[in-house]
């Protein structure tokens, strides 16, 4: 059945070339803003020179070295300068990492508690946050428009999301040419993710929630057709832009409303980067293929419909069945993410932490609650056979 909803989303989108500019307008005139940014990147393709330029005479502070997969122990040393300094605005500039980081700044740096790490389990609310506003330099997870933050604590390989209405940006500059300096997997780990991001949220039972499905199909459209184009000629603006506005619609929380909901691959996913330190959106392409043949019983009528509608297969139930599997295993492939967490020296061992991990914590996944960590073994199993 079509689910009840709410849906609110605050964040104001500034979208194309030359709006990095904009900044100036919208930040409040006598905020201190701590300026957040990762490895270094902004520094070789012109992003630092233009956000400095729209900073001119306001106090900026910087806090570089967010790394990809953020972690709890180099966000701390940004918290303590937010609140040494009374920090009133954080601005963050880079990709997915960079933001989430920056989420999690957010909360921390009012947060009275003396363990910040609770803000990520769960254990401790979010009671007010600093607000934040982004320059996102990577289509790929979403977080320029959404409140949820993904956050590492290498100390003990750990890898959890978090999320609050409070860690909405305020505002998130999209400019596809700040993109246009990626490296080429990069730019398909993002397409990766985004995809993923959509068959999370279609990829299990149908609802007739027929405004979601319809949106689901053309965005995995969207991204299938501008994949080879945008990898192929990083500088084809149109391309660079489509993927970018694909990457955000796949994970503003509008496509996912109304109807259930998967993210066992994402949660698997993440332990294998906790693990193993894969890209996050190569650790999706590990998972999800061998979910959907594990699942296929279950997922079977959204299986056909995604066959039938997004790679306009034909043929009889299971053909479509097997082919919508395999379209999605060559989709992964052409990007060159392997689909097989072998690739990566994935082993029993890790397999057996993971499910072990999951038991402890009493885990069910899926959008019945049935990919429990045998299932979750038994996916990964797969995945390096
Ligand atoms: O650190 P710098 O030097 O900036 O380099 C980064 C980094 O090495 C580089 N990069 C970014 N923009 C660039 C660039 N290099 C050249 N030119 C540019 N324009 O790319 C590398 C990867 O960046 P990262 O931010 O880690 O990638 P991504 O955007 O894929 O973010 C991945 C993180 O987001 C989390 C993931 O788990 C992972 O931790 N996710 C966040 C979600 C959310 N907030 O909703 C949902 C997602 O499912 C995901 O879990
Ligand atoms: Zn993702």
């Amino acid at each position: 059945m079509f689910n009840n909803f709410v849906y609110q989303n605050p964040v104001k989108v500034i979208f194309g070339k030359g709006q990095i500019a904009q900044l100036d307008k919208q930040l409040p005139k006598e905020a201190k803003i701590l300026l957040t940014y990762g490895g270094g990147s902004i520094f070789k393709n012109g992003v630092y020179e233009q956000v400095k330029q729209a900073l001119k005479g306001r106090q900026v502070i910087e806090f570089g070295g967010i790394e990809a997969n953020p972690t709890y122990e180099t966000l701390m040393k940004a918290v303590e300068i937010g609140k040494k300094e009374n920090i009133d605005f954080l601005l963050a500039v880079g990709g997915g990492s960079v933001l989430d980081g920056t989420k999690f700044i957010a909360a921390a740096i009012p947060y009275e508690g003396d363990d910040a790490w609770q803000l990520v389990t769960g254990k401790a609310r979010i009671k007010t946050a600093i607000p934040l506003g982004a320059v996102l330099t990577l289509p790929a997870t979403g977080s320029e428009m959404n409140f949820f933050a993904v956050i590492s604590r290498k100390e003990t390989h750990q890898k959890k999301g978090m999320g609050n209405p409070l860690l909405y940006p305020v505002f998130s500059v999209l400019d596809p040419e700040t993109t246009y300096s990626l490296p080429q997997h990069q730019v398909a780990n993002g397409i990766a993710d985004a995809f993923t991001h959509v068959m999370e949220q279609y990829m299990t039972y149908p609802v007739n929630a027929e405004i979601q499905d319809r949106m689901a199909e053309s965005t995995l459209q969207t991204l299938i057709a501008v994949a080879p184009k945008t990898l192929e000629n990083p500088t084809d603006y149109e391309a660079r832009a489509n993927f970018m506005w694909a990457a955000t619609v796949a994970l503003n929380g509008f496509m996912g409303v109304g109807v259930p909901q998967d993210w066992a691959t994402h949660e698997i996913g993440h332990e294998l980067t906790a693990f193993h330190g894969i890209d996050h959106g190569r650790t999706l392409a590990t998972v999800l293929p061998h979910l959907m043949r594990i699942k296929k019983d279950e997922k079977r009528g959204k299986l056909i419909q995604y066959a039938q509608r997004v790679w306009n297969l034909h043929g009889t139930d299971d053909e479509l069945v097997e082919g919508a599997i395999q379209k999605t295993i060559d989709f992964y492939e052409s990007l060159g993410v392997p689909t097989k967490a072998s690739a990566y020296g994935v082993g029993h061992e890790t397999i057996e932490k993971i499910v072990q991990r999951f038991k402890d914590n009493n885990v069910k996944l899926g959008e019945r609650g049935d990919i429990t960590p045998d299932v979750v073994g038994e996916i990964l199993e797969m995945s390096i056979a």
